[in-house]
């Protein structure tokens, strides 16, 4: 990846464009970015109007300049397409070009105004006429330039439109996939309501009551954006076919199916925002979903990827942007890096003096020099990532895989019930499941129900809603074959059209489970119910762990139970089943509970099945243990997001701590903040 730029990139969304007017702006810079340790820029992210003033007239000197002062220094460029932003010359001619979407149920469509970015229609061809136009030039231009590392296509790719162009192409996709009307209306169930179409042209994708409808009008808008993304990938390699692109993601954001996105990028990258904002009380939960975002970024590809902005300090769209406290800066950083980025990248270097970002978190703040104390921690990430080269490249193998499916969660998010929480498929389904893991120092892929499982020994499909053609087939071969497969509440419900499986709950996995799901009971958040554990079961759990939100009502047909519900009418019946399949079994988890329900579950999973740990021993909490391997050598992070020392216990061979030159083993000391990486 990148062969020619053989290092951990440090650098981020820069816009000299927006600083043409001051004379030596560029000097200023080119003189602070090897203070701070930045090697790479991000550049013409929104520059249209910058490298198009008007329709057909282009200056390039500016952009040429950067990248020849970039190449000078040996710096890497990811060169942006500017697609993420039209020019108001081009909305001004080209009227069509504007997304329409319409104002609740009662209007057509509207146009929007001219204003903000992403604002663009998808389908349009003169709009993508347009930016492959521009996307050719830029590669003609730049294709063989030394500094150029990288496409950037767009930016943060978003949203929908619904103007006629995007009618008549959605129901042309309507049309291949279902071939006749009577087909279509079967699917989305349209005798409900008298929803029956009887002419393609009466379907408007504002219907939200018919979920199928729903359902398709969220597969298309990610085909359509596909489609946006590739039309700017072929007009790229057409002319520049060595040089990758990317487009940058945003971790779990439901409106885009990235499983299918993902496919279209040769490298895979992701804009990162966690809120560290020393609460203790929420430190974990920070910590590990930011985790889990990484590592979905990572999966996506199965190599490294890149982390193509975070914040240099406080951002300034969160309700209350507090300071990041010193250390917490570099510490998730290196979080990045420690899930498999071989990047830390900002958004942005330097701060705008206008524009309603202009008191967002940047490199070189307003005062213009490196006297801030975040340039400091930026630069102190600058030294860290030079120590760490030797992590650049390498891989993160994991024995455990968390099965994450966007269109489960536009199925349950479009369902009118059942509860809050239950449609939280990421915090209530994935994060609950993810975080006993990430406790332990165990690694684990976020995969789609399309991947292969086989590499695994525990796959974990939590609220598996929505159960694509074939996979629980696949589930079913992969506990055969020996796999642990771990199911929870609310599965196996509809099918990929949002129909509900006739014959009982969890639907296609009723035989691998081993149960019936007769009925669910969602609880007030105060309640609470409780599942307590016979002696001698399978997992060897013991005691009483609190449930909430969600206690669904199962029946053995066929599993054992391992705990029982201890209260309500249903007290007795069981909580959590397991199921011998073929050499494999399956696990299945009836209700929701707290960290502590979860971790003795996936705890014991861990213990019984021996998987793999980055370090040996129990981590304290708020400490996270990582591993990235290469060519035979391992690089272990060890991070400690409290704002207190912990001890952990790194084991008993000595090894190099890359980030102090120091040899440590067995119980050592992290700062409050503080990260290690083992290297050995
Ligand atoms: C996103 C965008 C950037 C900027 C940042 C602010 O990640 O891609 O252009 O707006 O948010 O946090
Ligand atoms: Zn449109």
């Amino acid at each position: 990846m990148l062969d020619k730029f053989p290092f951990l990139l440090h650098g981020g969304d820069y816009n000299p464009d927006q600083w043409r007017h001051v004379p030596g702006i560029l000097d200023q810079d080119f003189r602070l970015f090897p203070l701070a340790g930045i090697n790479s820029v991000s550049v013409g992210i929104f520059s249209w109007a910058a490298i198009e003033p008007e329709e057909g007239r282009y200056t390039f000197a500016w952009l040429d300049e950067v990248m020849d002062r970039c190449a000078e220094r040996g710096m890497a460029v990811v060169l942006a397409t500017p697609s993420g932003a039209k020019p108001n010359w081009m909305a001004e001619k080209y009227p069509e070009i504007r997304r329409r979407n319409p104002v609740g149920w009662c209007v057509e469509p509207t146009q929007e105004l001219q204003a903000g970015r992403h604002n663009h229609c998808l389908t349009s061809p003169v709009y993508r006429a347009k930016v492959a136009e521009m996307d050719r030039r830029l590669a003609e231009r730049y294709g063989r330039h030394p500094a150029l590392a990288l496409w950037h296509i767009s930016n943060e790719l978003g949203g929908e439109c619904r103007c006629p162009h995007c009618m008549q192409a959605f129901r042309d996709w309507l049309r291949a996939k279902y071939r006749t009307l009577d087909a279509l209306n079967e699917a989305w169930w349209t005798g409900f309501w008298s929803h029956a179409f009887s002419d393609w042209g009466q379907i408007v994708a504002i219907d939200t009551t018919v979920e199928g409808l729903e359902l398709d009008w969220r597969r298309f808008v990610t085909d359509a954006t596909a489609s946006f993304l590739r039309n700017e990938a072929d007009a790229l390699k057409a002319v520049a076919p060595d040089i990758p692109v990317t487009t940058n993601f945003m971790g779990f954001y439901e409106p885009l199916d990235y499983n299918r996105l993902a496919k279209y990028v040769d490298i895979a990258s992701w804009d990162c925002y966690p809120p560290y904002h020393d609460r203790p009380e929420q430190t974990d939960a920070v910590a590990a979903g930011t985790a889990l975002a990484h590592d979905l970024c990572r999966s996506f590809r199965k190599q490294p990827f890149l982390t193509m902005e975070s914040s240099p300090g406080p951002v300034n769209w969160m309700p209350t942007n507090r300071l990041l406290r010193p250390g917490v800066h570099r510490l998730k950083s290196l979080q990045a890096v420690a899930h498999g980025s071989d990047s830390v990248q900002y958004f942005q270097i330097r701060k705008g003096r206008g524009g309603c970002e202009k008191f967002h978190g940047a490199v070189i703040d307003h005062v213009g020099d490196e006297s801030p104390r975040m340039f400091r921690e930026v630069a102190q990430v600058g030294r860290d990532l030079q120590a760490l080269q030797p992590v650049r490249g390498s891989a993160t193998p994991a024995e455990v895989a968390l099965v994450h499916d966007w269109e489960n969660r536009w199925a349950l998010r479009n369902s009118q019930g059942p509860s809050a929480v239950a449609k939280d498929v990421v915090g209530t389904g994935l994060l609950s499941n993810y975080r006993p893991y990430w406790r332990r120092g165990v690694p684990v892929d976020i995969v789609s129900p399309a991947d292969g499982l086989s590499d695994y020994k525990v796959v974990i499909a939590p609220i598996c809603y929505l159960v694509q053609d074939g996979f629980a087939e696949k589930a079913r071969a992969f506990a055969e074959s020996g796999g642990t497969f771990v199911g929870t509440f609310l599965s196996g419900v509809v099918d990929a059209h949002a129909l509900v499986f006739p014959g009982g709950f969890p639907g296609p996995f009723r035989d691998l489970f081993g149960i019936w799901a007769e009925e669910t009971d969602y609880l007030y958040s105060d309640e609470r119910n409780a599942a307590s554990f016979a002696a001698g079961n399978a997992l060897g759990l013991s005691g009483t762990f609190a449930l909430r939100d969600i206690c669904e009502v199962v029946h053995l047909r066929g599993a054992e139970a391992l705990g029982v519900y201890a209260r309500d009418f249903y007290a007795g019946a069981p909580v959590l089943t397991r199921n011998r399949f073929g050499s494999g079994q399956a696990i299945y988890i009836a209700a929701h509970g707290g960290t502590d329900w979860y971790g003795a579950i996936h705890g014991a999973l861990i213990a019984r099945l021996g998987l793999g740990r980055a370090l040996a021993a129990d981590l304290p909490a708020n400490v996270s243990a990582t591993r990235r391997e290469k060519d035979g050598r391992t690089f272990t992070f060890v991070e400690n997001f409290a704002n207190e020392a912990r001890t952990a216990d790194l084991g008993p061979v000595p090894r190099t701590d890359l980030l102090s030159g120091r040899t440590l083993a067995g119980p050592t000391e992290l700062p409050p903040y503080g990260v290690i990486v083992l290297e050995g």
